[in-house]
C-alpha cells in the first residue's frame, strides 16, 4: 500500500485478512480489558474525560429528546455512554451500548446498566438494528478499530435515519513541533508504559500504529460525505491530539417534509 492510498480498515499484528484482523481486534481487547480505564486515564493524564463530555455536548439537541435512540457503538468500558447519559432526560429511550468484545462489555455494562443504558454485543459493522432506525450515532476512539471503514461508514449509514447524526471522536495526529514531541510520546512512551502495567507492549504498539495509518482528516471528512453523509467535519481537540468528525446522514426527514408541504413546495413522490 502506498502512503495516499486511504487504510481499509484496522491491521493488528498478524492479520490476513478483514476476519483476522476483526479477530485480533476483539482478542486484543478483551485481554487488555481489566486494566483499560486505569492506563487510558494515566496514559491520557485524564483529557479523555473532556473529550468524551465536549463529545457529548456536541450532541445535547439530540440527547435531549427522551424518544431518541441513541447507540454508542464500540463502547468499550463505557465512559463516552456515561457521558452521553448525563445529558438524557429522566425517562428517556435508553442509549444502545455496543461492542463485540465481551470483557469490555461487561466492565461497561456495570457502568451504565440499570443507569438509562442497554449493552448489545455486536459488531458495529453488522449491526443487530432496522433500517433508518436510530438517530445519533456516537463511536470513541472505536472506528479506527473496524477491520474496513467504508463498509463501517455504510452500515452507520443504513441504521441512521435521513438527518441522523454521526460522532466519531479519535485520536489524529498534530503537525509540527508538537506533532513530533506527540509522536515520541505515542510510539515511545505509550508502549513502554503498556509493556510495565502489563507486561506485553503489544496492544500499546498497536495504538500508535493504528492512528498513523488513519486517513487525515480532510480525506476521512471526504470520505464520510461519501458515504451519504452531509455537514462532514472534523473539530480538532486539544491542538489535534484528538478530534471529533460529526456529519448528518443525507436525505429528507417526514418533519422536513411536513414543513416543505405547509409551504406548499413538496411534490409528492419526490422522496426516494
Ligand atoms: C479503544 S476502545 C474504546 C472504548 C470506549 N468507547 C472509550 O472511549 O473508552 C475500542 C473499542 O472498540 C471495540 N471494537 C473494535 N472493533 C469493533 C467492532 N467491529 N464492533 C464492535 N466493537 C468494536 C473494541 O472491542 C473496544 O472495546
Amino acid at each position: 500500500m502506498t502512503a495516499q492510498q486511504p487504510a481499509a480498515g484496522a491491521q493488528p499484528d498478524g492479520a490476513m485478512d478483514e476476519q483476522s484482523a476483526a479477530r485480533n481486534v476483539r482478542q486484543m481487547f478483551n485481554s487488555i480489558a481489566p486494566r483499560y480505564d486505569l492506563l487510558n486515564h494515566l496514559l491520557s493524564a485524564n483529557i479523555d474525560r473532556l473529550w468524551w463530555w465536549r463529545a457529548a455536548r456536541t450532541f445535547r439537541t439530540v440527547l435531549v429528546q427522551p424518544n431518541a435512540i441513541v447507540l454508542d457503538l464500540c463502547c468499550g468500558t463505557g465512559d463516552m455512554t456515561m457521558a452521553l447519559l448525563r445529558r438524557r432526560p429522566l425517562q428517556a429511550q435508553p442509549i444502545l451500548a455496543a461492542d463485540f468484545a465481551h470483557e469490555m462489555l461487561r466492565r461497561g455494562a456495570a457502568k451504565f446498566s440499570g443507569r438509562g443504558a442497554i449493552a448489545i454485543e455486536a459488531d458495529a459493522l453488522r449491526l443487530p438494528l432496522r433500517d433508518a432506525s436510530v438517530d445519533l450515532i456516537t463511536t470513541a476512539f472505536g472506528f479506527r478499530n473496524l477491520a474496513n471503514y467504508s463498509q463501517g461508514l455504510q452500515e452507520f449509514a443504513r441504521v441512521l435515519r435521513p438527518g441522523g447524526q454521526l460522532g466519531i471522536l479519535d485520536f489524529s495526529e498534530p503537525n509540527g513541533a508538537l506533532g513530533k514531541a506527540y509522536q515520541w510520546y505515542f510510539r515511545c512512551a505509550v508502549p513502554a508504559i503498556g509493556k510495565a502495567v502489563y507486561g506485553q507492549s503489544g496492544p500499546y504498539e498497536y495504538l500508535p500504529e493504528s492512528v498513523r495509518r488513519f486517513p487525515a482528516p480532510q480525506q476521512f471528512v471526504a470520505q464520510i460525505e461519501s458515504a451519504g453523509f452531509e455537514d462532514a467535519r472534523w473539530t480538532p481537540y486539544t491542538l489535534g491530539i484528538a478530534g471529533l468528525y460529526s456529519a448528518k446522514r443525507r436525505g429528507t426527514t417526514p418533519a422536513d417534509c411536513a414543513q416543505i408541504n405547509a409551504a406548499g413546495k413538496f411534490e409528492p413522490g419526490s422522496l426516494a
